[in-house]
């Protein structure tokens, strides 16, 4: 059997890490391409962790380019090119010049691979991936946008520090748009299969919510050049994997809705079943009033963000 490919556009922050991770896992030969001022550096990247190969004892190639070429016949594609934020700015500040890149990348991708699986990870995360969809014309079980594996993620991490147990034993689900409208549903989060409604007061239960949704400006505020890497680019690689070992997980990722949840026409955080079909089901979970209502507010702002895409 060859081994799979694995192409990360993009080789900054994320990238890198997505080329650490892919490496280590061994999930196939990783090729990491960013614009031609920047193929030093990931030549560089690449070259550097074929030299960690004899130490970790993986046999992956990793090579680093600017020749889209470089990506033919690739199984999974993972986008990260584009700007990050900075402090005191929203993903959605990042759409005019990120678009445009979604754009070109859109293009070079469903000439060079348009047989692969791809995940969108650039913000704003639910209209970039929504523009990939509509310039590439992938189908929308073949594309995906890398969100609430990350929000469901911070949401548990908060859990496990507030309660003290084990982040293993954490289970729950983050709704809806990537960006402080998002619902992480507290009724549904359990550690070890008990409820964590009775494990933490309504106000602690409060706070972690809200922590949740605005996880991602907390970094950002911290680094104060740059956002978050390591946990998104895990939460990448957990979509991947899932697609290429045909694990059947269920994650929460941005999917194209078509009458789920009410939902018709946008990318928006929703539990997805990742195998070897790509996207193969959506699952919809019986929400409350309250639930609802959230999940309303969510997807109108996520509608009122892909409206200024214009495609
Ligand atoms: N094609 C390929 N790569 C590009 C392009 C392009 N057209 N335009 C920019 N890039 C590259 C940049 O050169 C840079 O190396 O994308 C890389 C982005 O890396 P960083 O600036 O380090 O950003 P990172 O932290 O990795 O975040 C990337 O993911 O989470 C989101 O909001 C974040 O949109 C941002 C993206």
């Amino acid at each position: 059997m060859s081994r799979k490919k694995i192409s990360l556009i993009g080789g900054g922050q994320i990238g890198q890490i997505l080329a650490l991770i892919s490496a280590q896992k061994q999930l196939g030969d990783v090729v990491i391409l960013d614009i031609p001022d920047f193929e030093g550096s990931v030549k560089g990247k690449a070259l550097d962790l074929m030299e960690m190969r004899p130490l970790e004892g993986y046999d992956v190639n990793i090579t680093g380019t600017s020749d889209y070429a470089d990506i033919a016949d690739s199984d999974v594609v993972i986008i990260t090119a584009g700007v990050p934020r900075k402090p005191g700015m929203s993903r959605d500040d990042l759409l005019g010049i990120n678009l445009k890149i979604i754009s070109n990348v859109a293009e070079n991708v469903k000439k060079y691979a348009p047989d692969a699986f791809v995940i969108v990870v650039s913000n704003p995360l639910d209209a970039i991936v929504y523009a990939f969809y509509k310039v590439s014309g992938f189908s929308k079980n073949k594309i995906i946008g890398m969100a609430g594996a990350l929000d469901s993620s911070r949401f548990k991490a908060f859990i496990a520090m507030e309660t003290g147990y084990s982040t293993q034993d954490v289970s729950c689900l983050v709704l809806g748009g990537h960006g402080d409208t998002m619902v992480p549903l507290t009724r549904l989060a359990t550690v070890g299969g008990v409820p964590v409604t009775e494990l933490l007061d309504a106000d602690k239960l409060e706070a972690i919510e809200k922590r949740t949704r605005m996880a991602g400006g907390e970094i950002v505020k911290l680094l104060g050049n740059g956002s978050a890497f390591f946990s998104p680019a895990q939460s990448a690689i957990d979509m991947a994997e899932s697609y290429l070992l045909d694990k059947k997980r269920v994650i929460p990722s941005a999917a194209l809705c078509e009458g789920e949840y009410d939902i018709d026409g946008l990318f928006i955080g929703v539990p997805c079943v990742i195998g070897a079909g790509g996207i193969e089901k959506i699952i919809e979970v019986k929400l409350n009033d309250d639930e609802k209502a959230a999940l309303k507010v969510t997807a109108e702002h996520v509608s009122s963000v892909v409206a200024e895409t214009k495609l």
